[in-house]
């Protein structure tokens, strides 16, 4: 069996998928679910929440590598695009306990831009029916790799943090997902977004199926590529404070209708007219201000900010209410997806 793959995804940029996917994976953890956090993101901005820059430079120079395995998930792939095979991760242990790793990251790197035209070219050979072994090794080596990472901390859950595009690179981490959250700002260009997204994954869904078809006799363990949507994330900070209230009302009372037109294919109504009606609202995510640079100057999630970070007076009571908003949405996440399983 493999471990469930959750990813979180929208094309428009800045929505706060980085973020969510850093206080979830620390969510789990705490709640005593193991979890891989994995950056396929080639700003690698993920990597940089978890870590000091001199072990990001450590990692991306390769200095504490074993012979046989691979710091970054670029590193991993990187002999594919020679004649090599992939790698298996050196993940990096975030969190242990017991001496048991609850939060590993597999690592970003600036580098896996350059994976992006094999990706491509790739894609078409998969159809064909000479070389099956090598293309699908390619096309399929995120998942290959996230899934030999889990197995090695033993996760029960891999939290997947991909970049703002609909390139060859988000197809192949789409590829290795189970479940997709959609994290959104109030703005029009979020529901824009949402109107290219249900119908890339829908796309990419059927061609990767045709792709597994095509080949009878797999030589290793292909993902299905379910990339099932299980709900958006309603992102208060991605709205300018000058605006008014009635203009974020506007944008946000939309979403129930485009999500299940353009996500799930309801193309009938009767829609929610808000998200507190709507049961793909997964939460509303606060602005959580001042908390933010605390938080990343302490390399902490905001809700385990203490006195001793700067979280004084209104700020420790803020931390408290993070902490109870995202045990809330890590909960309504998990019987969504991989906790529905067990
Ligand atoms: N709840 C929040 N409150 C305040 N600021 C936030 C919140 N969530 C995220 N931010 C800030 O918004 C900015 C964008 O967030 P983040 O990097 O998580 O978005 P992203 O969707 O991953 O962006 P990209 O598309 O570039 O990968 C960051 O500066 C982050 O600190
Ligand atoms: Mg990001």
């Amino acid at each position: 069996m493999s471990v469930p793959v959750l990813t979180f995804f929208n094309n428009k940029g800045g929505v706060g998928k980085t973020s969510l996917v850093y206080h979830l994976a620390w969510m789990y953890a705490d709640m005593g679910v193991s979890v891989l956090a994995a950056d396929l993101d080639p700003q690698a901005n993920l990597t940089s929440m978890f870590l000091e820059d001199e072990r990001v430079e450590n990692i991306w120079d390769g200095d504490q590598g074993t012979d046989s395995s691979a710091n970054t998930i670029f590193q991993c792939v990187e002999p594919l695009m020679r004649v090599g095979d992939l790698q298996p991760p050196n993940l990096q242990p975030i969190e242990s306990q017991l001496g048991e790793s609850r939060l590993s990251l597999l690592p970003g790197d600036l580098a896996l831009a350059g994976f992006e035209d094999i990706l491509s070219s790739e894609w078409p050979n998969a159809l064909g029916s000479s070389e099956l072994y090598r293309s699908f090794r390619i096309l399929t080596a995120f998942s290959t790799i996230m899934q030999m990472g889990a197995e090695a901390m033993g996760a029960t859950v891999i939290l997947a943090d991909v970049g703002p595009n609909l390139g060859a690179i988000n197809r192949s981490a789409l590829i290795a997902t189970d479940y997709v959250v959609v994290p959104l700002g109030a703005d029009l260009f979020s529901l824009q977004g949402l109107r290219n997204l249900g119908p890339t994954l829908r796309t990419w869904r059927q061609d990767w199926q045709k792709r597994r078809v095509n080949w009878d006799k797999p030589a290793f363990a292909l993902p299905k590529g379910d990339m099932k949507p299980i709900g958006y994330v309603v992102q208060q900070h991605s709205i300018r404070l000058s605006r008014p209230v009635k203009a974020y009302d506007k944008w946000v009372n939309r979403m129930p209708r485009v999500y299940a037109e353009n996500l799930l294919d309801k193309t009938q109504g009767p829609y929610p007219t808000t998200p507190d009606d709507d049961e793909n609202s997964l939460a509303t995510v606060k602005h959580y201000r001042s908390l933010v640079p605390m938080a990343q100057e302490a390399r902490k999630p905001i809700f385990k900010l203490k006195p001793a970070d700067g979280a004084i007076g209104g700020h420790a009571g803020a931390a408290v209410d993070a902490q109870r908003d995202f045990l809330q949405l890590a909960r309504t996440i998990g019987e969504r997806s991989f906790s529905s399983l067990r």
